[in-house]
């Protein structure tokens, strides 16, 4: 049985979890859900060493963190088949996600070791001569981070990273489906100098979530996941610090200065990879199109071609480009929404058939705006093109969304560029590339219906904190 980690040390509870393959419904790994009493004991030790945690100098926060990355670096290969085997997604993107939680507790250290507040000075009117502010970020308490199945190690890492650079307890629930990339994440935490009561890892049945989201002992709550939960959330504790990551239909504009053969190809090349990476299963893969009518037609079928070409099948296969979903229910939702496209007038260009848990990549044309499978987030390897008579109403069909999460525009133009960026209500644009850009050390987060808060080292560290001031009287500033 596999242990979870209860303030750093390993334990099982009284009820089985038995994780399988997407692929195959083969047995990955059995570990446990922790007891009512188990989690009591996670929270109450997580309150207990909140002050310590908050005194930890940075080399030893720091020191910790580094130790993560560097063991997750050297254990890479035995991370990826596992993140492979829980979450079916092919071995090429797992080895891909561990890469980036390697850099994800790199950043946090760094971050960690430059986390010194700022100076202002005070000394703006007569009456303030002589006074100067020290303001510092301290943490507000522990934190409560419950993450999703799809990146099963850097997103648990994403909430575990900045909490331990700022010197916050956390408790982590991760997600039923994907649990054992988060407590391999638990071991390797457990093998650090920081005190025990710092790290929980712990499956917890989303049944008794809420009581953990309640307890007042976790004043800030990182989720990230569906709409639905993160609202249930929000409405639950409004007095919390909540950041919520809750997903998009992100689009890929391509305007009509993308015109060469070499601009199209890349386009359509990074348009087919990231609508179907992780079997779409990523909150910013590439699910709607909007391009220029001038370069609609030639953009099309380079995406079509492209989307043909992907290898489907084993994600143990190094070759395999797009694997299985999570589950066979997440592949049939996919198969009703596309259903009911076709049924509202769109056509299928490829694609579009479903076997188990596996979808096939799918293109679609002509899908009203209101059909799920543009307005709802479609979590499937699925993407929908529409043409556009310009620029700016390509600008008004990205923001026609419940969503704003990142947008990618493809475009030479600097005017453009900054047009897109003004215009576009989401939380990052992406000029020359699909939406589905990250970089773990930036802000990540969405306006509208995809959440409030953003991710990112610094800007979580900054979610986790809260300033105080020290005003210093009788200086010579
Ligand atoms: C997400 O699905 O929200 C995370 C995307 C990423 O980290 O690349």
């Amino acid at each position: 049985m596999i242990p979870f980690w209860v303030a750093g040390k390993a334990r099982t509870g009284a009820d089985e979890l038995v994780v399988t393959h997407p692929y195959d419904g083969r047995v990955v790994g059995t570990t446990s859900w922790a007891t009512p009493e188990q989690v009591e004991t996670a929270v109450a030790a997580a309150a207990e060493v909140a002050e310590e945690a908050a005194a930890l100098p940075a080399y030893v926060r720091a020191a910790a963190l580094d130790h993560v990355s560097a063991t997750l670096a050297e254990r890479a290969d035995e991370v990826a088949r596992l993140i492979t085997a829980e979450n079916g997604k092919p071995l090429k993107w797992a080895r891909a996600e561990v890469g980036r939680a390697v850099s994800t507790f790199r950043w946090a250290a760094e971050e960690a070791r430059r986390f010194s507040g700022e100076l202002q000075r005070l000394d703006t009117d007569p009456a303030a001569a002589g006074r100067l502010a020290l303001v510092k970020r301290v943490p507000r308490g522990p934190v409560l981070g419950i993450s999703p199945f799809n990146f099963p190690l850097n997103l648990v890492a994403h909430k575990v990273a900045p909490a331990l650079a700022v010197g916050a307890p956390i408790v982590v629930k991760p997600a039923p489906a994907t649990p054992l990339s988060a407590l391999l994440l638990g071991e390797i935490l457990a093998g650090t100098q920081l005190p025990a009561g710092m790290v929980s890892v712990l499956p917890v049945p989303n049944e008794r979530a809420g009581d953990l989201v309640a307890d007042p002992r976790l004043p800030v709550v990182s989720f990230t996941g569906s709409g639905p939960v993160g609202a249930r959330i929000r409405a639950a504790v409004p007095h919390k610090h909540v950041t919520l990551e809750l997903g998009g239909n992100a689009a890929a504009l391509v305007c009509a200065d993308w015109a060469t053969d070499e601009d199209l190809d890349w386009a359509a090349t990074r348009i087919a990879t990231f609508s179907n990476y992780q079997a779409g299963q990523s909150c910013i893969a590439v699910q709607r199109v909007i391009a220029h009518r001038d370069v609609f037609d030639r953009l099309r079928e380079r995406v079509i071609a492209r989307v043909e070409a992907l290898r489907t099948g084993d994600p143990a296969d190094e070759a395999t480009d797009v694997g299985p979903l999570v589950s066979e229910d997440a592949a049939k939702r996919v198969e009703a929404w596309v259903s009911e496209a076709l049924a509202a007038g769109g056509t299928v260009h490829t694609g579009g058939v479903r076997d188990g848990a596996s979808y096939a990549p799918t293109v679609l044309t002509g899908v009203p705006a209101d059909a799920r499978v543009c307005a709802e987030e479609v979590f499937g390897p699925v993407l929908v093109m529409a043409p556009v008579e310009s620029d700016r109403a390509g600008f008004a069909a990205v923001n026609d969304s419940a969503y704003g999460l990142q947008a990618g525009v493809f475009t030479h133009s600097l005017q453009t560029a900054f047009a897109a960026h003004r215009a576009l209500r989401v939380g990052g644009v992406i000029i020359g590339d699909v939406p589905s850009y990250r970089a773990d050390q930036m802000p990540y987060g969405g306006t509208k219906g995809s959440g409030e808060g953003r991710e990112g080292l610094r800007s979580a560290m900054d979610d986790y904190t809260e300033p105080r001031v020290m005003v210093l009287t009788n200086i010579d500033i």
